[in-house]
Protein backbone atom coordinates (compact mmCIF):
# COMPACT_ATOMS: atom_id res chain seq x y z
CA UNK A 1 0.00 0.00 0.00
CA UNK A 2 1.51 3.55 -0.89
CA UNK A 3 1.27 6.51 1.21
CA UNK A 4 0.19 9.38 -1.13
CA UNK A 5 1.82 12.38 1.06
CA UNK A 6 4.88 14.92 0.45
CA UNK A 7 3.28 16.23 -2.64
CA UNK A 8 5.42 19.44 -4.23
CA UNK A 9 3.80 21.99 -6.21
CA UNK A 10 5.76 22.14 -10.25
CA UNK A 11 5.01 24.51 -12.90
CA UNK A 12 4.56 22.08 -15.95
CA UNK A 13 6.01 23.82 -19.59
CA UNK A 14 2.85 25.16 -20.66
CA UNK A 15 2.90 27.51 -17.40
CA UNK A 16 0.06 25.31 -15.47
CA UNK A 17 0.52 23.73 -12.16
CA UNK A 18 1.06 20.34 -11.08
CA UNK A 19 1.72 17.86 -8.50
CA UNK A 20 4.71 15.56 -7.71
CA UNK A 21 5.63 13.10 -5.95
CA UNK A 22 9.82 13.01 -5.26
CA UNK A 23 9.47 9.57 -3.23
CA UNK A 24 7.37 7.67 -6.78
CA UNK A 25 9.19 10.08 -9.10
CA UNK A 26 5.36 10.76 -10.29
CA UNK A 27 3.38 13.51 -11.31
CA UNK A 28 -0.47 14.03 -11.77
CA UNK A 29 -0.52 15.64 -14.82
CA UNK A 30 2.47 14.96 -17.93
CA UNK A 31 5.06 17.92 -17.75
CA UNK A 32 4.82 19.44 -20.98
CA UNK A 33 1.60 20.75 -20.27
CA UNK A 34 -1.10 19.66 -17.37
CA UNK A 35 -3.83 22.13 -18.82
CA UNK A 36 -2.98 21.22 -22.44
CA UNK A 37 -2.63 17.13 -21.64
CA UNK A 38 -6.27 17.50 -19.61
CA UNK A 39 -8.14 19.41 -22.39
CA UNK A 40 -6.58 17.16 -25.21
CA UNK A 41 -7.37 13.39 -23.54
CA UNK A 42 -10.38 14.22 -21.37
CA UNK A 43 -12.06 17.03 -22.92
CA UNK A 44 -11.34 16.61 -26.75
CA UNK A 45 -11.19 13.09 -27.08
CA UNK A 46 -13.30 12.17 -24.60
CA UNK A 47 -15.92 14.61 -23.52
CA UNK A 48 -16.42 16.24 -27.21
CA UNK A 49 -16.52 13.03 -28.51
CA UNK A 50 -18.71 11.21 -25.76
CA UNK A 51 -21.55 14.20 -25.40
CA UNK A 52 -21.52 14.05 -29.56
CA UNK A 53 -23.55 11.09 -29.37
CA UNK A 54 -25.77 11.51 -26.55
CA UNK A 55 -28.80 13.71 -27.84
CA UNK A 56 -29.29 16.00 -25.67
CA UNK A 57 -32.76 17.76 -24.43
CA UNK A 58 -34.05 21.35 -24.76
CA UNK A 59 -33.52 23.39 -21.73
CA UNK A 60 -36.76 22.86 -20.38
CA UNK A 61 -36.67 18.91 -20.70
CA UNK A 62 -32.58 18.37 -20.11
CA UNK A 63 -30.73 15.44 -20.17
CA UNK A 64 -28.51 13.92 -17.57
CA UNK A 65 -24.96 13.22 -18.75
CA UNK A 66 -23.18 11.19 -16.06
CA UNK A 67 -19.55 11.53 -15.75
CA UNK A 68 -17.87 9.14 -13.47
CA UNK A 69 -13.93 10.79 -12.22
CA UNK A 70 -11.24 8.50 -11.08
CA UNK A 71 -9.58 10.63 -9.35
CA UNK A 72 -10.24 13.84 -8.72
CA UNK A 73 -6.86 15.54 -7.43
CA UNK A 74 -6.24 18.77 -8.30
CA UNK A 75 -10.36 18.75 -9.89
CA UNK A 76 -8.23 20.21 -13.38
CA UNK A 77 -10.55 18.04 -15.26
CA UNK A 78 -14.11 18.67 -13.31
CA UNK A 79 -13.42 22.63 -13.83
CA UNK A 80 -12.45 21.88 -17.90
CA UNK A 81 -15.61 19.84 -18.02
CA UNK A 82 -17.42 22.70 -16.16
CA UNK A 83 -16.45 25.30 -18.66
CA UNK A 84 -17.25 22.86 -21.88
CA UNK A 85 -20.76 22.21 -20.69
CA UNK A 86 -22.12 25.52 -19.61
CA UNK A 87 -22.57 26.31 -23.73
CA UNK A 88 -24.57 22.71 -24.09
CA UNK A 89 -27.56 22.36 -23.33
CA UNK A 90 -27.65 19.40 -21.27
CA UNK A 91 -27.06 18.93 -17.53
CA UNK A 92 -23.66 17.08 -16.36
CA UNK A 93 -24.12 15.15 -13.18
CA UNK A 94 -20.00 14.70 -12.16
CA UNK A 95 -19.03 12.30 -9.51
CA UNK A 96 -15.17 12.39 -8.47
CA UNK A 97 -14.03 9.52 -6.34
CA UNK A 98 -11.00 10.90 -4.29
CA UNK A 99 -9.25 8.78 -1.44
CA UNK A 100 -6.47 11.13 -0.81
CA UNK A 101 -7.75 14.30 -1.39
CA UNK A 102 -5.40 17.64 -1.96
CA UNK A 103 -5.13 19.59 1.51
CA UNK A 104 -6.57 23.74 1.50
CA UNK A 105 -3.13 24.99 1.09
CA UNK A 106 -2.40 23.18 -1.40
CA UNK A 107 -5.67 24.45 -3.44
CA UNK A 108 -4.89 27.89 -2.63
CA UNK A 109 -1.56 27.54 -4.22
CA UNK A 110 -2.54 25.94 -7.63
CA UNK A 111 -2.88 28.11 -10.69
CA UNK A 112 -5.46 26.01 -12.31
CA UNK A 113 -8.62 28.44 -11.52
CA UNK A 114 -6.57 31.71 -13.12
CA UNK A 115 -5.33 29.07 -16.50
CA UNK A 116 -9.56 27.98 -16.94
CA UNK A 117 -12.21 30.35 -18.46
CA UNK A 118 -9.59 33.38 -18.01
CA UNK A 119 -10.90 32.98 -14.55
CA UNK A 120 -14.34 33.35 -14.79
CA UNK A 121 -14.84 29.79 -12.94
CA UNK A 122 -12.31 30.44 -9.73
CA UNK A 123 -15.18 30.52 -6.73
CA UNK A 124 -16.92 27.12 -9.04
CA UNK A 125 -13.56 25.88 -8.50
CA UNK A 126 -12.95 25.92 -4.98
CA UNK A 127 -16.84 25.18 -4.06
CA UNK A 128 -15.99 22.15 -5.82
CA UNK A 129 -13.00 21.48 -3.23
CA UNK A 130 -14.83 23.06 -0.82
CA UNK A 131 -18.39 21.01 -0.97
CA UNK A 132 -18.13 18.00 1.49
CA UNK A 133 -17.65 14.81 0.39
CA UNK A 134 -20.94 12.53 0.27
CA UNK A 135 -22.66 15.43 -1.06
CA UNK A 136 -24.63 16.92 -3.65
CA UNK A 137 -23.94 20.24 -4.65
CA UNK A 138 -25.32 22.21 -7.69
CA UNK A 139 -22.20 23.87 -8.89
CA UNK A 140 -24.60 25.63 -11.74
CA UNK A 141 -28.04 24.59 -13.07
CA UNK A 142 -26.17 22.76 -15.91
CA UNK A 143 -23.39 21.10 -13.59
CA UNK A 144 -24.42 18.68 -10.34
CA UNK A 145 -21.60 17.69 -8.33
CA UNK A 146 -20.85 15.07 -6.36
CA UNK A 147 -17.84 13.95 -5.08
CA UNK A 148 -16.65 10.64 -2.59
CA UNK A 149 -13.58 10.22 -0.61
CA UNK A 150 -13.13 6.21 -1.83
CA UNK A 151 -10.90 4.35 -3.32
CA UNK A 152 -12.36 2.72 -6.61
CA UNK A 153 -12.81 -0.84 -5.56
CA UNK A 154 -14.73 0.74 -2.46
CA UNK A 155 -17.14 2.76 -4.43
CA UNK A 156 -21.01 1.55 -4.82
CA UNK A 157 -21.19 2.86 -8.51
CA UNK A 158 -24.52 2.50 -10.04
CA UNK A 159 -25.30 0.25 -12.98
CA UNK A 160 -25.70 1.33 -16.60
CA UNK A 161 -25.53 5.01 -15.85
CA UNK A 162 -21.49 6.50 -16.89
CA UNK A 163 -21.60 8.22 -20.60
CA UNK A 164 -18.09 9.52 -19.76
CA UNK A 165 -15.24 8.12 -17.47
CA UNK A 166 -12.34 9.98 -16.92
CA UNK A 167 -9.30 7.21 -15.96
CA UNK A 168 -7.26 9.61 -14.89
CA UNK A 169 -5.43 7.14 -11.64
CA UNK A 170 -1.86 7.38 -11.46
CA UNK A 171 0.74 4.98 -14.07
CA UNK A 172 -0.21 0.97 -13.72
CA UNK A 173 3.57 1.23 -12.61
CA UNK A 174 2.30 2.95 -9.21
CA UNK A 175 -0.97 1.46 -8.88
CA UNK A 176 -1.05 -1.76 -10.52
CA UNK A 177 -4.84 -2.45 -9.39
CA UNK A 178 -6.13 0.13 -10.92
CA UNK A 179 -5.72 -1.18 -14.48
CA UNK A 180 -6.71 -4.42 -13.48
CA UNK A 181 -9.49 -6.92 -15.05
CA UNK A 182 -11.35 -6.19 -11.82
CA UNK A 183 -11.80 -2.68 -12.11
CA UNK A 184 -11.91 -2.41 -15.65
CA UNK A 185 -15.05 -5.33 -15.59
CA UNK A 186 -16.20 -2.72 -12.78
CA UNK A 187 -16.09 0.39 -14.69
CA UNK A 188 -17.72 -1.28 -18.08
CA UNK A 189 -21.05 -2.53 -15.94
CA UNK A 190 -21.08 1.42 -14.56
CA UNK A 191 -21.41 2.64 -18.01
CA UNK A 192 -23.88 3.28 -20.52
CA UNK A 193 -24.49 1.21 -23.42
CA UNK A 194 -22.03 3.24 -25.53
CA UNK A 195 -20.44 5.32 -23.64
CA UNK A 196 -16.78 6.10 -23.41
CA UNK A 197 -13.82 5.61 -21.38
CA UNK A 198 -10.85 7.99 -21.78
CA UNK A 199 -7.09 7.66 -20.49
CA UNK A 200 -4.17 9.22 -21.12
CA UNK A 201 -2.54 5.66 -20.77
CA UNK A 202 -2.38 3.14 -24.54
CA UNK A 203 0.13 0.46 -22.67
CA UNK A 204 0.04 -2.84 -24.09
CA UNK A 205 -1.06 -4.52 -21.42
CA UNK A 206 -4.13 -1.96 -20.13
CA UNK A 207 -5.45 -2.46 -23.58
CA UNK A 208 -5.51 -5.98 -23.41
CA UNK A 209 -7.57 -5.88 -20.42
CA UNK A 210 -9.80 -3.27 -21.35
CA UNK A 211 -10.52 -5.56 -24.44
CA UNK A 212 -11.26 -8.64 -22.41
CA UNK A 213 -13.63 -6.60 -20.31
CA UNK A 214 -15.56 -6.11 -23.54
CA UNK A 215 -14.47 -2.36 -24.59
CA UNK A 216 -13.98 -1.48 -28.38
CA UNK A 217 -10.32 0.76 -28.31
CA UNK A 218 -9.57 3.58 -30.44
CA UNK A 219 -6.11 4.86 -29.80
CA UNK A 220 -6.17 9.00 -30.91
CA UNK A 221 -2.94 10.81 -30.89
CA UNK A 222 -1.42 11.54 -27.62
CA UNK A 223 -1.09 15.11 -26.11
CA UNK A 224 2.28 16.76 -26.60
CA UNK A 225 5.18 14.06 -25.32
CA UNK A 226 3.15 10.99 -26.12
CA UNK A 227 2.52 9.00 -29.27
CA UNK A 228 -1.26 7.63 -27.81
CA UNK A 229 -3.57 7.47 -25.53
CA UNK A 230 -6.76 5.46 -25.15
CA UNK A 231 -10.42 5.79 -25.89
CA UNK A 232 -12.67 2.47 -24.85
CA UNK A 233 -16.10 2.19 -25.76
CA UNK A 234 -19.13 -0.13 -23.98
CA UNK A 235 -20.33 -1.83 -26.65
CA UNK A 236 -23.74 -1.33 -26.92
CA UNK A 237 -24.63 -5.05 -27.95
CA UNK A 238 -28.04 -5.42 -28.23
CA UNK A 239 -29.78 -8.86 -28.48
CA UNK A 240 -32.04 -8.83 -30.95
CA UNK A 241 -33.68 -12.20 -29.37
CA UNK A 242 -34.79 -10.05 -26.59
CA UNK A 243 -34.47 -6.27 -27.49
CA UNK A 244 -35.58 -6.83 -31.63
CA UNK A 245 -38.75 -5.80 -32.93
CA UNK A 246 -41.24 -8.85 -32.78
CA UNK A 247 -42.00 -10.34 -35.84
CA UNK A 248 -45.37 -11.60 -36.53
C1 LIG B 1 -2.77 11.15 -11.92
S1 LIG B 1 -3.58 11.89 -10.51
C2 LIG B 1 -4.85 12.77 -11.43
C3 LIG B 1 -5.72 13.62 -10.60
C4 LIG B 1 -6.75 14.54 -11.26
N1 LIG B 1 -7.55 13.91 -12.26
C5 LIG B 1 -6.14 15.83 -11.69
O1 LIG B 1 -6.34 16.24 -12.83
O2 LIG B 1 -5.51 16.47 -10.87
C6 LIG B 1 -4.39 10.43 -9.84
C7 LIG B 1 -5.43 10.68 -8.77
O3 LIG B 1 -6.03 9.44 -8.40
C8 LIG B 1 -6.22 9.42 -6.99
N2 LIG B 1 -6.31 8.02 -6.53
C9 LIG B 1 -5.34 7.26 -5.98
N3 LIG B 1 -5.82 6.04 -5.68
C10 LIG B 1 -7.11 6.02 -6.05
C11 LIG B 1 -8.14 5.02 -5.97
N4 LIG B 1 -7.89 3.81 -5.48
N5 LIG B 1 -9.38 5.33 -6.43
C12 LIG B 1 -9.61 6.58 -6.95
N6 LIG B 1 -8.67 7.56 -7.05
C13 LIG B 1 -7.44 7.28 -6.60
C14 LIG B 1 -4.98 10.15 -6.49
O4 LIG B 1 -5.11 10.58 -5.16
C15 LIG B 1 -4.88 11.28 -7.50
O5 LIG B 1 -5.65 12.37 -7.12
Amino acid sequence: MKHFHNRILKETADGSHTLFFPEYNEHYHSVHGALSESVHVFIKEGFDVAVKSFAGGSKDDRKVFSILEVGFGTGLNALLTLERSLSLSIQVHYLALEPYPLTAGEVSRLNLADKVAGGKLATAFFNMHNTPFGETTEISPEFIFDKWQLPLSDAPLPPDTFRLVYHDAFAPQLQPDLWSKEVFAKLERSMAAGGVLATYCAKGSVKRTLKECGFSLTHPAGPEGKREMTRAEKKTNPDPGIAGPVEK
